[in-house]
């Protein structure tokens, strides 16, 4: 682990956070607020971890624009970004609402409520089960739901979700923390809590070394594996590289099953959802959120 590459990869990710959140109008374009944050990322010397998330409403997760996104911000809208150092990952989200909507503005007071409470009580002691307990306590104190089936994550260089999960609910696990690199994503919801795959989505990620025979696709396979690894990356970075006809190489390596198309994340009944997300960095006495 390289303490210094996740601190500074965390400080990135909360200058960039406070500097884009009062910038964001109903009315502006996905696709700027996307290119906005990834061009700044790189200006600040970090790498996108993954395509910035712009989730409107009822999709909780993994929407990113296309390239010749038309889509306006409005509503309940998640920033969920990520950055990288040499791989190693700070990860945040925010909710804003464009609506000037009580509802919105309560669901995202329950998410961040949720993730402070972690952070006033997180420590290497601390169980998964016991975090996802404040978690679901918090909101349902709020009068919401937490979504049950979203989580954190531990992360490892080069690996978004490193293995261990960390609940939104009381699951009881008896894991504790230790020593470790987490994001901590509390999901409110006005819905009961359930979240399935929607329509896919704009991002993709190499899952595989199997070789294609197209010679387009391989080619544009060997820009990914260099460019991005293993981590999630969005349609419009290989449109800029190739063209809009690369477009039908990611569906065929999508086919072949070398690269992994990610659907939007969407809650069930078509219900609100908010979310909130900070990076912990945990060494015995010691908890950093990285990204505050
Ligand atoms: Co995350």
């Amino acid at each position: 682990m390289n303490k210094e590459a996740i601190i500074k990869a965390g400080k990135i990710a909360s200058e960039i956070k406070i500097w884009i959140k009062p910038q964001i109008k109903k009315g502006d374009k996905l696709l700027d607020i996307a290119t906005k944050i990834e061009d700044k990322i790189f200006e600040l010397g970090g790498f996108p971890a993954f395509p910035v998330n712009l989730s409107i409403n009822e999709q909780a997760a993994h929407y990113t624009p296309t390239y010749n996104d038309e889509k306006l911000a409005e509503g309940l809208l998640k920033v969920d970004f990520g950055v990288h150092i040499d791989g190693f990952i700070a990860d945040t989200a925010f909710s804003v609402d464009l609506e000037n909507n009580e509802t919105n503005k309560q669901l995202i007071e329950a998410s961040e409520k949720a993730l402070l409470n972690v952070e006033k009580n997180i420590s290497s002691e601390l169980t998964l089960g016991e975090t996802g307990k404040i978690i679901e306590d918090t909101i349902k104190s709020c009068g919401f739901n937490p979504v049950a089936n979203l989580s954190g994550h531990s992360l490892e260089e080069f690996d978004l979700h490193a293995g261990i999960s960390i609940p939104n609910v009381d699951n009881k696990s008896k894991t504790k923390f230790g020593n470790g690199h987490y994001a901590i994503e509390p999901f409110a919801t006005n819905g009961n809590g359930k979240i399935h795959d929607g329509e896919k989505g704009n991002i993709f990620m190499w899952i595989s070394d199997r070789q294609t025979r197209n010679p387009n696709a391989r080619k544009i396979l060997e820009f990914i594996k260099y460019t991005f690894g293993p981590m999630p990356f969005a349609s419009r970075w290989i449109i800029e590289e190739f063209g809009k006809l690369a477009i039908i190489s990611l569906r065929q390596l999508e086919q072949e099953g070398i690269l992994h198309h990610y659907a939007i994340l969407t809650e069930e009944k078509g219900k609100l959802v908010s979310q909130a997300e900070n990076t912990f960095l945990i060494n015995n006495d010691e908890v950093i959120v990285t990204t505050k």
